[in-house]
């Protein structure tokens, strides 16, 4: 569902599974980016890897188990006296990242993660890292496990880009609130579209047993603001805007990978 290509994802992914570390708790991201970091894991786990994995998803557990990457339940290490999630390494439907300028360039052979330029705040080039995520309709565990993790790693193509958020946000809602939630939707400026399943004759369903309005706001010109309205919404679940949680975004490129801090 993006423009990038599949080696591109494929560069991001395995740069953010090299910031693993033995005895780490890693939270596992949905979609098809984060897919090559499980598989990138699974294979250090073959290599003799202590990691345990926290899945996002339905289909992130079921890839993990395929790759033979060992799954813990999230309340097992996030409880009282736990060891918490060391890092999370997700993919993003857009993040604000403005231009390259400051990207800490990794060729494809180098592994350390090692994020160079300082993070800009506003203004053309802005580096926020805020994030539209759901398009696998994963956002909401997504959102709880990315958020726990000390180091939240994002893994995005180039085409994931963008100076200012303006891609429709995925809203999980509860079935019964559907048209309450859509009507709420309107009055702060969205348009909301209930998703539909492709071979499926009905709407998606979650994996949480909800429903998911792709709403568009246009330019999001205060992503801030628009998740807090989202959240006061009675019946939604969790949207998909992510401010304030990513820590580093890995892109991968037609030659190797750039990261940012933000
Ligand atoms: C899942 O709900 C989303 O948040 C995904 O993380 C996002 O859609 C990225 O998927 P791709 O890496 O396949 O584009």
């Amino acid at each position: 569902t993006t423009g990038g290509t599949d080696a591109q994802k494929r560069r991001a992914g395995e740069s953010a599974a090299a910031a693993v570390e033995d005895g780490d708790v890693v939270g596992l991201g949905t979609g098809s980016t984060a897919a090559y970091a499980i598989r990138a894991i699974g294979r250090a786990v073959d290599s003799g890897l202590d990691v345990r994995g926290v899945p996002t998803s339905f289909g992130a557990r079921a890839l993990a188990r395929d790759h033979g990457v060992p799954i813990v339940e999230l309340d097992a290490v996030c409880g009282p006296d736990s060891p918490g999630i060391d890092l999370a390494i997700d993919g993003a439907d857009q993040v604000v990242l403005g231009d390259d300028s400051n990207d800490g360039t990794i060729d494809g052979s180098a592994t350390d993660g090692s994020a160079t330029g300082e993070a800009e705040t506003d203004g053309a080039g802005n580096a926020s890292g805020a994030l539209i995520k759901g398009g696998g309709a994963a956002h909401a565990r997504e959102k709880v496990v990315d958020a726990a993790a000390d180091r939240f790693l994002v893994v995005v193509d180039p085409s994931k880009r963008t100076d200012a958020l303006d891609a429709d946000v995925p809203v999980e809602v509860l079935p019964e609130a559907r048209t309450t939630a859509a009507a709420a939707i309107r009055d702060a400026g969205g348009e909301p579209a209930l998703r539909r399943a492709e071979r499926k004759d009905g709407p998606v369903v979650t994996d949480n047993g909800n429903l998911v309005l792709d709403c568009s706001f246009g330019r999001i010109a205060d992503p801030d603001q628009l998740a807090e309205t989202l959240a006061t919404v009675p019946g939604v679940l969790e949207h998909g805007i992510f401010v304030d949680l990513a820590d580093e975004i890995h892109v991968g490129t037609a030659d190797g990978v750039t990261v940012r801090s933000v």
